[in-house]
């Protein structure tokens, strides 16, 4: 069995490392790296140190407008795909890279598999809404993290091909926890102590190309008064400097990107999680850590109802509050999100449906 494997964004990057690796070891994987993200601490940082193999394609494709940039992916992919003929494509997510590999595999009538499958915000203003839902309609196998993942499927008509395997990102966690908490040096280097901050991450199109959002979101963090560490995508410092906000806290340490093992150690031990990203909402939840989200609604709803994550929007005062006021118990949390097995599971069906087909 021949799999393609397409990533090209940070968090793909740390989802891919687990099944890739047990991929190869039972078939062929052969991985396309679209070059959505490209700066070191968005990229190669996370091949060397999760081990992901090196790409066998590298399609360059870069910063660019929605169109343009799933444009180029799908057809640089389409390329690839005429010349590697694989059994399947595997695509992760929500990102333009997702919806640029599974269509152009769906038009060449190449099944697709889609880890990450049935995720709904609801909000078809966001571009990973408009991702997730056609790549799901794409997708001949469809790989659920959880019970309302497999729901939201059902109640779109998505029944075939689709199997609750629980989220890799916990296996992620399961293969890294014990590695970051031995290797990394993070706190030394930014001189904050185990329990006594706030980790903040910032980067969702709908917070920082809102100049009204991005610039309640910064008054509030400068006016937080618990240490806190921010390691800043690109994205947001780019959106910042455009409508000319700055920080201003002598609390807030403001760092560039940091790869996964500083980034699960500074999680581990933080007193609480302040975010807009998808991923890390899980893995404070996984890693039991009060988290507060800067967002209107969220797709990891089970957070919300297990009273481990609030959503405050971009709201100033809300954040303010919810940073001081905002705690969660963990004692009786359910694991929603799996064993921390997705990997062994999503690469057997993988395996075993090409035997039965
Ligand atoms: C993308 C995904 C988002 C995901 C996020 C993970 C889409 C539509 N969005 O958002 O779902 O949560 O990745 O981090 O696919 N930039 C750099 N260097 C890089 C990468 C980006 O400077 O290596 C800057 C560029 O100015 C670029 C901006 O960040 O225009 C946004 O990058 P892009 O990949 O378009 O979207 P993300 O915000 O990273
Ligand atoms: N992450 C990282 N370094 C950082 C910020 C995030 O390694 O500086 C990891 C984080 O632990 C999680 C993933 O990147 O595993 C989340 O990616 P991101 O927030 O960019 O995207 P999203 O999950 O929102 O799509």
């Amino acid at each position: 069995m021949k799999t393609v494997t397409i990533v090209g964004a940070r968090p793909q990057f740390i989802k891919a490392a687990p099944i890739s690796r047990s991929l190869r070891k039972q078939s062929k994987e052969i991985l396309v790296h679209s070059g959505q993200h490209y700066d070191q601490a968005m990229s190669d940082i996370f091949f060397k140190e999760l081990d992901i193999p090196t790409p066998d394609y590298h399609l360059g494709v870069g910063s660019k407008g929605h169109g343009a940039q799933t444009g180029e992916i799908l057809a640089q992919v389409e390329e690839v795909l005429f010349r590697e003929k694989p059994d399947w494509v595997l695509v992760y997510g929500d990102t333009n890279t997702t919806l640029a590999g599974a269509l152009a595999a769906a038009k060449l009538q190449i099944p697709v598999a889609h880890v990450e499958a049935g995720l709904r915000s609801f909000n078809r203003k966001m571009p990973e809404e408009v991702n997730r839902v056609l790549t799901d309609h794409m997708s001949t196998l469809l790989f659920c993290p959880t019970d309302t993942s497999v729901h939201h499927l059902a109640t779109e008509g998505i029944t075939q091909g689709v199997m609750q395997v629980g989220d890799v990102m916990v296996d992620a966690i399961r293969y890294n926890r014990l590695i970051a908490g031995e290797s990394s040096q993070i706190l030394e280097r930014i001189g904050l102590e185990k329990g006594s901050y706030v980790l903040i991450t910032l980067h969702r199109a709908e917070n920082t190309d809102d100049p009204k959002r991005l610039s309640a979101i910064v008054r509030a963090l400068n006016q937080l008064s618990v240490p806190s560490v921010l390691p800043l995508h690109p994205r947001t410092r780019g959106r910042m400097k455009e409508h000319g906000l700055t920080f201003n806290n002598p609390n807030l340490l403001v760092i560039e990107p940091i790869g996964y093992l500083d980034m699960l150690y500074l999680e581990s031990q933080a007193l609480k999680i302040l975010t807009d990203s998808g991923g890390v909402q899980k893995e404070a939840f996984i890693l039991e850590v009060p988290c507060i989200t800067m967002r209107d609604e969220t797709e990891w709803t089970e957070t919300i109802e297990q009273g481990a994550n609030c959503l405050t929007g971009a709201d100033e005062w809300r954040i303010i509050d919810s940073i001081e006021g905002f705690s969660a118990d963990f004692t009786h949390v359910p694991p929603v999100f799996g064993d921390g097995y997705a990997t062994d599971r999503i690469v057997d069906h993988l395996l075993n449906y090409m035997k039965v087909t």
